[in-house]
């Protein structure tokens, strides 16, 4: 798949942005795909930066983001263009523009915009998010379009082709089992839930002026209930991030959360487990080390 077309300068080294944290192995991952020119696949626990992942791509490189969320009826042929029937025949009804130029009635898609973008040496970050909800065919039709970095629209005749390949951002929550054809041409990383130093980096992000000893033992507490046995959901890090969030608005003293779970909806939203964790003994947990 690489080839003389993504001949483009070169782009600085991605190692995250003031505002997303990344880890070494993913900056590294990160670095590779943009090299090879291939499309980087993420996979991890909800909540764990995927979609945020391609935004914080595009402001580290200084490239602009185009993002496609994908969706259980998206086809591959959505994401270059579509041809607005709809729009055309109300005009030829209701209308004073001219309907028999039809290309005014084609409307680009994000990934018909990045090849659009590219056709000068524009390199773009298109965010291809959550691969896994359409059906099957989707993956292997859609590499076959981004390999081709061209198109041509069938209405008007117009081909668009790309010049360089834009970086190709792809998300899945692993809901289906993804062709191996696919995965033979990503680059694939899975994002690991952080650990209490990285978690305690992103908190900072969103909560720069956070008391030190309330983040330490909001962390302790959030780690013990995703340690509990039988959770349905564990709590993410955008549910941790939130749950900070009211710590702080109401004034909770660290201690407390030595033996206690306050606004334990914001971390778990399954009856089971809000049941379940009514029931821990949060004090005797924290006397002992995991
Ligand atoms: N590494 C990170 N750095 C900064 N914020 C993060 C990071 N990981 C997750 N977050 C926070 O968690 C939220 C959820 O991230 P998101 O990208 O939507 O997760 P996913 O797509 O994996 O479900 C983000 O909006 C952000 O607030
Ligand atoms: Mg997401």
């Amino acid at each position: 798949m690489p080839d003389n077309r993504t001949a483009a300068p070169p782009l600085p080294h991605w190692r995250g942005t003031p505002r997303y944290i990344a880890a070494d192995d993913l900056c590294a991952t990160v670095n590779v795909a943009v090299a090879l020119g291939r499309p980087l696949l993420v996979k991890g626990e909800p909540g764990t930066g995927k979609t945020l992942l391609a935004e914080a791509i595009a402001q580290g490189l200084g490239l602009e983001l185009l993002t496609w969320h994908v969706k259980s009826t998206t086809r591959a042929q959505d994401g270059l263009y579509l041809y607005d029937t709809v729009a055309r025949l109300n005009d030829s009804r209701f209308g004073d523009r001219d309907v028999r130029d039809i290309a005014q009635y084609i409307v680009l898609g994000p990934l018909g915009q990045a090849f659009e973008r590219a056709q000068n040496g524009e390199r773009v970050v298109l965010l291809i998010d959550e691969i896994d909800k359409a059906d099957l065919e989707f993956p292997n039709d859609l590499l076959h379009e981004l390999d081709a970095m061209r198109f041509v629209v069938a209405e008007t005749g117009r081909t668009i082709a790309a010049a360089v390949r834009p970086i190709v951002v792809i998300t899945s929550n692993a809901e289906k089992e993804l062709p191996d054809a696919f995965l033979r041409r990503c680059v694939f990383h899975y994002i690991e839930f952080p650990d209490e130093a990285l978690l305690g980096q992103i908190c900072r992000v969103h909560h720069p002026q956070v008391d030190d000893k309330l983040l330490a033992a909001a962390l302790r507490q959030f780690l013990r209930v995703r340690s509990l046995p039988e959770l349905r959901k564990k709590p993410s890090t955008s549910e941790l991030i939130d749950w900070v969030a009211g710590l702080r608005l109401a004034g909770i003293d660290p201690d407390k959360l030595e033996s206690a779970l306050p606004f334990a909806g914001v971390l778990l939203k399954q009856e089971r487990d809000t049941q379940r964790a009514a029931k821990v003994d949060f004090a005797k947990l924290a006397q002992r080390r995991f």
